[in-house]
């Protein structure tokens, strides 16, 4: 029994998992949560003591012990000393295995067949005292593996995205208890995917090959150590089944009359090794998360059933039916309806999001499809009445770690809608849209949203992955891309101003959130390189998406370039100096005064008017400092104007919108900013809700009151762009900001500034610390304010109201009052 000290750490963590199996990463960090700490040991079992460290640091603490070995399991404790110089007791135990970390590890051959979703199975018989049993997998297509009739593992889209022509992402799952002595089963259904479907609009299908294949490797260990490996080979054998078309664009064809076999089971095709590095997976993966029961169902014409889910949301229907052997239904989903309660369907564009289930006959049957997802509320069935259908909402298990809540209820459903916006499209891969034909990992967009991504989830395993799609899709010349992963190389590169800049504001953003030093120094030539491409690029020849989707408020495409190329060089110079990298910063510093010089020549007049006068044009010149300190506030003061002349509503695109109200609050006009964001007519975060929007859209206008549908080529009414406010939503209204020199919270800020007539906030965010918690209401002209800071970190607190002082406080829970 361990002593339940409050001392005790909690919380063992290696990398970004609780415990893994199959990690790869030749020095995994280890973090931990505790009240106070002034020392820590960390022991591994047989291997690794770092005996008494002084040090407050209680994340990303490297192993630096024997080198790790393939398959390895590593057992470890830390303690930690307080300020007394008293030791803890030891942690609970947390461990972690290695995956496969040479090549050569790897006995199994790739294999697969023409077949559409064909299963590929081997018969194997296995002696008893079975101790333990790992099996590694991977596909260049998509994978669900089975042994002896039994799911392995709860992950869906496995192996995951990746660029499959470099780099493809394995999966490592303790299968022990599914096996058992005498004969065994295992076999995998696998699918297009990625791999082979139509990704990107242009309804090119095999984009980075065909057909599917699967790479798998059981090793069962016996008591007496004795490792036995079944792996893929030509040995194996395929069957076609009952999948009988599956897209994840298109939707799945099931008829449940097939059984794999029936048509009896051929030798598999061996394929040549492809060319690619094979990585353990470092983000968690895709889950059914949870279900969504039908709040009604209308039948707008005969025999069409739309099932309404009260929420738009991602993922695939589970359906229940009952029915004649043969009978086909099919399921259409939608994100909204038409005026006469059919479902519209025209902004899925060539995305045909249908499913096709044929019955078998005799008694309730359950579909739910496995290699295929679709964005919708609203459910369509045709060809029998169903018993039920439920929504099955999948993402990327990333846990929420936000919350908030506060007085005003359009708000809350602002950040409910953000947080659905997140989850809809964090599967695998930061995505624009996840319902028409694109769900791409759109640079811009993740860049713009990654901050307030952030807040509600943990998404630093997430990241981290994508980074590594973003590396790869770096171009030979430094340039970032449109998408990553990558779709289709030769045309992509250079994704232009505020999309390719990504590849520093995200991993800086990971940086800062989770004080993931380690994502900086792996990316920073990759970083380097890019700021190498902007020097050598005349940004005027750049190709930029401009202030995507602004409201008839244009701004110069070069001043966005030659402002992202000034916020290029002052992410740098932060990046080089925080890693040791001083020669490095001076010359970044050299170019940013280089932008900036430029800057105020070519877009600023002589009066002090930026060239085009946008609103988004004075947010960037603002939020980047471009201007001398003394032009700001008369520039701050346009921006106001501009923001009256438009009745005192927003223009600004996805690239001006995330930095709109921190510049208007930072400048001293923290009522429009407060105004903007409670305005609930067009063009506003809040019109969308008044007409019932669950999640966010893509445009301001996705639809009107007065006009109806935007262009249906572009309008999606789950994009997460705009959701970037959330992360002022966070910062001002809870006042939780973090402190750029202690990232990763270790110290951090509560300093919520009211306004708005708001009488009361709540919220959470769970830091790598532990939970930091504000809560305040104002009841007859007082501020009252909760605060929890988390144990081994502290917080600097700033009340608002006339004469009040920063404080600085410790782990544990506080209470203050002002006078507003
Ligand atoms: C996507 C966007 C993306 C844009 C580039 C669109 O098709 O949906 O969100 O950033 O293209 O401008």
């Amino acid at each position: 029994m361990h002593n339940p000290s409050p001392m005790t750490p909690v919380g063992l963590r290696c990398e970004y998992f609780e415990n893994t199996l199959g990690l790869d990463e030749p020095q995994p960090r280890l973090s931990w949560q505790c009240q106070r700490q002034t020392a820590y040991q960390i022991r591994v079992v047989a291997g690794w003591d770092t005996g008494k460290v002084v040090s407050d640091a209680s994340t990303h603490v490297e192993y630096r012990g024997p080198a790790l070995r393939s398959r390895q399991r590593y057992i470890w404790q830390v303690r930690v000393w307080d300020a007394d110089d008293r030791p803890s007791p030891w942690s609970e135990s947390a461990g972690w295995e290695m995956g496969l970390l040479k090549r050569s590890d790897w006995k199994a051959k790739w294999i697969g067949c023409d077949t559409p979703c064909p299963q590929l199975r081997k018969n194997f018989a296995l002696g008893s005292r079975i101790a333990r049993a790992r099996i590694y997998v991977t596909a260049l297509g998509l994978y669900e593996l089975w042994i002896n009739n039994q799911r392995v593992g709860a992950d869906y889209f496995t192996p995951g995205w990746t660029d499959y022509t470099g780099r493809v992402q394995y999966q490592t799952y303790d299968v022990t208890s599914l096996l058992r002595e005498g004969g065994n089963v295992l076999g995998a259904i696998i699918g297009g995917g990625w791999f082979t479907g139509a990704i990107a609009w242009r309804n090119e299908r095999h984009l980075y090959g065909h057909p599917p294949r699967l790479l798998a490797q059981l090793e069962v260990t016996d008591d007496d150590g004795r490792v036995e490996t079944i792996a893929t080979d030509a040995s194996w054998e395929s069957a076609a089944g009952p999948i009988l078309e599956s897209d994840i664009y298109n939707g799945e064809t099931y008829d449940a009359r097939r059984q794999f076999g029936d048509g009896g089971w051929q030798p598999v095709k061996i394929f040549d090794a492809p060319r690619v590095t094979l990585n353990a997976s470092a983000s968690p993966r895709v889950r059914q998360i949870q279900e969504l029961k039908p709040q009604r169902m209308t039948e707008p014409k005969p025999g069409t059933f739309v099932f309404d889910l009260g929420q738009n949301m991602v993922g695939w229907a589970r359906l229940a039916v009952n029915g004649p052997a043969g009978t086909t239904v099919t399921l259409r989903f939608a994100e909204v309806l038409n005026p006469d309660g059919t479902i519209y369907t025209t902004n899925l564009r060539a995305a045909k999001c249908t499913d096709r289930y044929t019955l078998r006959g005799g008694g309730t049957e359950v579909y739910e499809p496995r290699f295929t997802f679709h964005g919708f509320r609203y459910v369509e069935v045709t060809g029998g009445k169903p018993e039920s259908v439920t929504g099955v909402v999948l993402h990327t298990d990333i846990r929420p770690t936000g919350s908030f809540a506060c007085s005003h209820p359009m708000l809350n459903q602002l950040q409910h809608n953000i947080v659905w916006g997140q989850k809809g499209n964090f599967l695998e891969v930061p995505t624009d849209c996840p319902q028409r034909d694109e769900r791409l990992g759109w640079t811009g967009d993740a860049q713009v949203f990654c901050r307030t991504a952030c807040f509600n989830a943990d998404v630093a395993g997430f990241f981290t992955k994508w980074l590594a799609d973003l590396a790869d899709a770096q171009s030979t010349r430094g340039a970032f891309p449109m998408v990553a992963p990558v779709v289709w190389r030769a045309r992509s590169h250079d994704g232009g101003p505020a999309w390719a800049d990504a590849g520093l504001i995200c991993p800086w953003t990971i940086y800062l959130c989770y004080g993931d030093r380690r994502i900086l120094e792996r990316h920073y030539d990759a970083m380097r390189r890019y700021l190498d491409f902007l020097d050598a690029t005349d940004y005027k020849s750049r190709h930029c998406f401009g202030d995507w989707l602004n409201i008839q408020d244009d701004t110069p495409k070069d001043l966005i370039a030659l402002a992202f190329n000034a916020h290029a060089a002052q992410l740098m110079i932060k990046i080089a100096e925080v890693s040791g990298r001083k020669k490095d910063a001076a010359r970044f510093r050299t170019r940013l005064q280089r932008a900036k010089v430029e800057f105020n020549r070519e877009f600023v007049t002589p009066t002090g008017r930026l060239v085009g006068g946008s609103q988004t044009a004075y947010v960037l010149a603002l939020q980047f400092d471009l201007l001398p300190p003394a032009k700001r506030r008369q520039a701050a003061a346009r921006l106001v104007q501009r923001i009256h002349e438009c009745k005192d509503h927003l223009s600004t695109g996805f690239v001006g919108t995330p930095y709109l109200l921190h510049v208007l609050q930072r400048f001293g006009h923290l009522d429009l900013a407060y105004q903007l964001l409670l305005n609930e007519d067009f063009p506003s975060w809040g019109y969308p809700i008044k007409h019932g929007a669950t999640t966010m859209w893509e445009h301001w206008d996705g639809w009107r009151h007065d006009k109806g549908f935007q262009d249906p080529g572009m309008n999606s009414f789950n994009h997460y762009a705009y959701g970037a406010v959330g992360d002022w939503m966070y910062q001002t209204i809870l006042g939780i900001q973090l402190d750029e020199l202690q990232p990763g919270y270790k110290h951090f800020f509560i300093a919520p500034v009211p306004g708005g007539g708001l009488t009361w906030a709540r919220g959470e965010y769970q830091s790598i610390h532990g939970p930091i918690r504000s809560a305040w209401k104002i009841e007859r002209g007082r501020f009252a304010l909760e605060v929890t800071v988390p144990g081994n970190t502290t917080a600097t607190v700033q009340l608002p109201g006339p004469r009040q002082k920063p404080r600085r406080i410790g782990p544990g829970s506080h209470r203050f009052e002002s006078k507003l």
